[in-house]
């Protein structure tokens, strides 16, 4: 029985592994998000920063361009390669910023009411 489940568990991991957007722990993603220091050129809830970096969220563009842009970025950003972020972390970084709430909307301002 156990020697049937192993095959059957590995097709299962590999299927997971190959999915479009892997499901990523956010919690993880902040911490890298600060260790890797994205922070400092995309803000802390990846705001922007006018000259440093654009915007990622809201928006984070979906996780097949996201990873692209991270491992071969299109001009000044620094070349993150697997060694330094693997690909658990990219997708949990992805998380992190698909699950902030973007910025409160104007008219929810209470003074503006
Ligand atoms: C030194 C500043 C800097 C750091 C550090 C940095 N970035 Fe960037 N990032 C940029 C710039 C500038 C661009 C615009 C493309 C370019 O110039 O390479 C960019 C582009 C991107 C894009 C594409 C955005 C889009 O809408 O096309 C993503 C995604 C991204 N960065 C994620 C990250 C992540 C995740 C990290 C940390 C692992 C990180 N960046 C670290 C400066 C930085």
């Amino acid at each position: 029985m156990k020697r049937l489940l192993s095959p059957l568990a590995l097709v299962l991991l590999t299927g997971a592994a190959l999915a479009q957007a892997p499901a990523g722990d956010a919690a993880r993603g902040r911490e890298l998000f600060m260790k890797d220091g994205c922070y400092q050129c995309h803000g802390t809830v990846g705001q922007g920063s006018r000259g440093a970096g654009p915007r990622l969220s809201p928006n984070t563009p979906p996780f097949e361009a996201f990873a692209q842009a991270v491992r071969k970025p299109a001009n000044v950003m620094p070349v993150y390669t697997p060694l330094v972020l693997s690909d658990a972390g990219l997708a949990d970084i992805h998380a992190y910023l698909r699950g902030l709430p973007g910025p409160a909307k104007a008219e929810d301002a209470r003074i503006l009411r």
